[in-house]
């Protein structure tokens, strides 16, 4: 057995297609060389059409590579590539709110800055570490990867007697409201006998909607979401849920 070669190469190439809303494509290429680090799960999104658009992925908690190399190029010139600048863990901005961290991983992130229309683009980042180096390779069009920040300042009011008023802001961050307006999406959820109903509403232009036929002394959980207006990608992670009782008409 000591025979063997000193070093072994070996690539697996894995191609997923995810269809159907988010027509996103993940290919994921795996050079090893001894004992390389895991391939990164990388997830893009941009977070204000067309500029903000940031990919991030989890740092390996197991076997933390020594460092990453994040590149982009466009898929018909894939030859000319640029850096996806690196944004290390814990010094992202409030920019990156949307940022899916479901645990406390260290999560990195890179800026893509100024991606044209229309254009498939290629991202290519790689774990390396001394025992090899792994790629995560992933094509997508901006249209495709398109989801706005949650709204924020959620709140509701009593309208009169039988309405309630729902009313929230647009995501900070989604710069060019005036070109690339938002619609949204609305959520309210209550509790009925130990099961959890819900009704989803929408889309709406405005940022303000009257709710009716809510039941009094009932107390409901309000969130919203937003979409960019033609439907560009997805809408974003629902906002922090918001509670409110409805009250018993006074006799
Ligand atoms: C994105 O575009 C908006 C409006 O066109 C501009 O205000 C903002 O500075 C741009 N951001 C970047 C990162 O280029
Ligand atoms: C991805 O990037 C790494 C590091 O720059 C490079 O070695 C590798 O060849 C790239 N993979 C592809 C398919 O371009």
């Amino acid at each position: 057995m000591a025979a063997t070669a000193a070093s072994v190469c070996v690539t697996v190439t894995l191609l997923v297609c995810v269809m159907g809303g988010q027509a996103l494509e993940l290919l994921r290429v795996t050079s090893t060389s001894g004992n390389p680090p895991s391939v990164p799960t990388v997830n893009c999104w941009c977070a204000s059409y067309p500029n903000m658009t940031f990919c991030s992925w989890p740092e390996s908690s197991r076997s933390p590579p020594t460092h990453y190399i994040a590149t982009y190029s466009e898929r018909h010139r894939h030859l000319v590539t640029k850096p996806c600048r690196l944004i290390q863990p814990g010094t992202a901005s409030s920019d990156l709110v949307s940022a899916p961290s479901p645990s406390s991983e260290r999560l990195w992130h890179c800026h893509l800055p100024n991606l044209k229309l229309l254009t498939n683009y290629i991202l290519n980042v790689t774990a390396v570490s001394a025992g090899g180096s792994s790629s995560h390779l992933s094509t997508f069009m901006l249209e495709d990867i398109v989801r706005p920040d949650p709204p924020v300042d959620v709140r509701v009011s009593p309208h009169d007697t039988k309405n309630l008023l729902l009313e929230w802001s647009h995501p900070p961050t989604w710069t060019d409201l005036k070109i690339f307006p938002l619609k949204y999406q609305i959520l309210y959820e209550w509790e009925n006998r130990g099961t959890t109903k819900s009704v989803n509403l929408g889309p709406f232009e405005g940022t303000r909607v009257e709710l009716n036929g809510l039941t009094a002394g009932r107390t409901y959980l309000f969130r919203v979401c937003a979409k960019e207006l033609l439907g560009l990608g997805e809408c974003s992670a629902w906002s922090s849920p918001v509670k409110y009782t409805i009250p018993r008409a006074k006799s």
